[in-house]
């Protein structure tokens, strides 16, 4: 595994077929800065080229996912600056244009690019620690990396004024009430069960996951008439792979499919 100033990346044992991506600025409280976002494009490009790797963790510290972009790089910047280096866009894309599952497995603090870095992601699973927020509006700022648009989509537009225009944050249960979260697990058992779900993901046909994901995804961008016209085409597509063979003769012989991603 490639070694990393300010993250932590591993394939652990007891997750076949994962890659653990551990933010790693304790100082800072994993602030997303331009070193941070780069190593992280460069670790998600390698687990995309990996074809041992089926699924994505990304995860922070037990205080903090990430507090945000980081404040202290970003005090002194000019307009000029910030728009000559499209500042957070190479590291936003790098997961955007992902193909494999990112799970975000996020406890205590997820502010600013931190809550908009785990709704990049394709799920959201909570530590009871979990803390939501898009505290820009005290900065005199605005979200930078899609919180206005991504939080308005996952919890609607009243609870996204009211985070965004207050500042104030969401705790787990409230972030799972209002969508923005799938599962809530205990803070010390939150990366174990996450690496398991992401295991079960992994074990799938990689072919079957990467389509299922681009159809939910189109589910944001596109009228459920064209939306479902290509679930429709892509359902039939599926047929072509001998993966479809293997998963549906395993369940009329009773067994376990052993997927091949062909
Ligand atoms: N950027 C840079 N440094 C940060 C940071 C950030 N976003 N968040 C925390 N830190 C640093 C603190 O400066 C502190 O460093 P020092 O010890 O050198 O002073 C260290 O991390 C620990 O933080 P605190 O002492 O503040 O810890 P706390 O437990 O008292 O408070 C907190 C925790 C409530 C999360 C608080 O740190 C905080 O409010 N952080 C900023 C949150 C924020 O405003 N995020 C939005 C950033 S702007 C953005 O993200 C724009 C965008 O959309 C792209």
């Amino acid at each position: 595994m490639a070694q990393f100033q300010t993250l932590i990346v591993e394939a652990p044992e007891s997750a076949p077929g994962v890659t653990l991506i551990r933010l790693n600025r304790p100082e800072a409280l994993n602030a997303l800065n331009t070193a941070l976002l780069g190593e992280l494009a460069q670790a998600l490009a390698a687990a995309q080229a990996d074809d041992s790797v089926g699924c994505i963790v990304l995860t922070g510290s037990a205080k903090a996912f990430a507090a945000g972009a980081d404040i202290k790089e970003m005090s002194d910047k000019t307009y000029a600056q910030m728009f000559k280096a499209d500042f957070f866009t190479a590291g936003a894309r790098a997961i955007e244009q992902c193909r494999k599952p990112i799970i975000a497995a996020v406890a205590g603090y997820a502010l600013g690019g931190g809550c908009e870095l785990a709704m990049m992601c394709d799920f959201i699973l909570a530590a009871d620690t979990a803390k939501f927020g898009q505290p820009e509006i005290n900065l005199g700022v605005a979200p930078g990396i899609g919180g206005t648009q991504r939080l308005t989509r996952f919890v609607g537009k009243s609870k996204a004024m009211d985070m965004i225009l207050t500042g104030r944050m969401m705790g787990a249960e409230e972030a799972e009430r209002s969508g923005l979260v799938s599962r809530i697990f205990p803070a010390d058992s939150l990366v174990d069960e996450t690496l398991a779900i992401a295991a079960k993901i992994a074990g799938q046909s990689p072919l079957a996951v990467a389509m299922n994901k681009e159809l939910v995804e189109a589910a944001y961008e596109t009228t459920l008439t064209t939306g479902v016209a290509l679930e429709r085409r892509l359902f039939h597509s599926l047929f072509a792979f001998e993966d479809q063979k293997e998963g549906m003769t395993a369940f009329v012989e009773k067994r376990k499919p052993l997927f091949k991603g062909a």
